[in-house]
């Protein structure tokens, strides 16, 4: 009998235990939660291929599959670096127009601006009052954006934590993002599990939703051993969507690539290729074998201006449809006004959820079961 018990305690078997227990929890939990994306993006700077391929061309597709998707224009992660307020609400009018140029449908989504909804700093407060400083001073993106600093904002290193909040005040259930945010999510699964055992289920635990094979990181043009990015100091790194014709083919001409001439895809020994290859293929749907036949008997040089004029073809109607809501400043604050009006409804629901939660419920609540109380003794 001793053995028996000694063995279900010994380790192995105990970690398997709590893994299932774990497991069949979250599955018991998941399934009382409406399936709800949400995926986040900063207004800063222009959108480039990484964050349409590995962001925003999938919310899209969920859309248009008729998931219920959450976009928010996260502008309090935005201010965790020094932002000037004119250009800010430039940017964010410009991530609007963007957003909705590729396809973010606002009637059909729900696309708002998150410093509109100030419960996210709320919930951000109390999640942060769960968490540790040592939990978050590993994660990547504060070291590498603090690396550069002598002074280091408080807003930095609790970025992960605001956006768990995003992510848990309207219960989404799923959040795709590029490969580069998965360690935050972590974050926000692990604060649910928290959250949830101190104070009853309340949150579902949030699924990471990173799209497989190149789209997950998007590598730059000036060096594919690092993911392209908005705040790359060399613009001549990464394509924007708003790039002129004559910019991005410049841009595509001066892509890093190597001393042989044919196209092959040979992502470990020729990166650079590969990763042409690899944005010629989310473009076009073609696999990288197709493209290498179709591209025999051509040399690099020959293959960037065929593969810019891809870009060029499939950037354009997109890029005249960002300039021509750019017009229309009234329309695309209308559209966040709707987003945050919907976003709101759903995060109020939330919020006095965990408000009851934590400080108790509210008073006429509490009030009524004292009384009651009182009346039973
Ligand atoms: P950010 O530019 O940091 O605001 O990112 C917005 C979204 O784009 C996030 O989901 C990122 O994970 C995604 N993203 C950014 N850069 C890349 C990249 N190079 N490849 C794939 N996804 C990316
Ligand atoms: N941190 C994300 C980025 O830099 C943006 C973001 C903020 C986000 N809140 C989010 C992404 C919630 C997904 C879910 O790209």
């Amino acid at each position: 009998m001793l053995g028996v018990l000694r063995s279900i305690c010994s380790g192995r078997t105990r970690t398997v235990w709590f893994r299932r227990v774990r497991e069949y929890s979250e599955q018991a939990t998941q399934t009382k939660y409406p399936k709800r994306i949400f995926s986040g993006i900063q207004p800063t700077g222009r959108v480039h291929l990484g964050n349409y391929f590995g962001a925003i061309e999938r919310w899209v597709e969920l859309q248009d599959s008729g998931e219920e998707v959450l976009c928010s224009i996260v502008d309090l992660h935005s201010i965790t670096l020094p932002q000037d307020p004119k250009i800010l609400r430039e940017n964010t009018l410009l991530m609007t127009a963007t957003l909705v140029a590729c396809g973010v449908n606002y009637k059909r989504s729900i696309l708002f601006q998150q410093s509109k909804v100030p419960m996210h700093t709320e919930l951000c407060w109390v999640l942060g009052s769960i968490t540790t400083m040592a939990r978050l001073a590993h994660l990547p993106q504060f070291k590498e954006k603090s690396e550069s600093l002598k002074n280091v904002p408080l807003g930095l290193y609790i970025y992960p934590v605001l956006q768990a909040a995003d992510i848990l005040l309207y219960k989404a259930t799923n959040v795709p993002v590029g490969q580069d945010q998965a360690q935050h999510i972590q974050l926000a699964q692990d604060l649910a599990h928290v959250f949830n055992s101190k104070f009853g289920h309340t949150f579902p635990i949030p699924r990471t939703l990173v799209s497989d094979g190149p789209r997950q990181r998007i590598k730059s043009l000036r060096d594919p051993t690092r993911k392209m990015s908005k705040s790359h100091t060399d613009p001549k790194s990464r394509v924007d969507i708003l790039d002129e014709p004559d910019v991005l083919l410049d841009k595509v001409k001066k892509a890093v690539t190597d001393f042989t001439s044919e196209i092959t895809y040979e992502p470990e020994k020729r990166p650079g290729v590969a990763n042409l290859i690899d944005i010629h293929s989310l473009f076009t749907g073609k696999t990288p074998e197709e493209i290498c036949k179709e591209a025999a008997g051509l040399n690099t040089g020959q293959y960037k201006l065929l593969l810019a004029d891809v870009m060029i073809e499939k950037l354009s109607p997109i890029r005249e449809d960002i300039l021509r809501l750019l017009k229309e400043p009234g329309y695309l604050d209308e559209v966040l006004k709707g987003g945050t009006e919907r976003a709101t409804e759903l995060a109020a629901d939330c919020w006095a959820e965990v408000t009851d939660k934590v400080f108790g419920s509210d008073t006429i609540r509490s009030a009524r079961r004292m009384m009651n109380t009182a009346n039973v003794t």
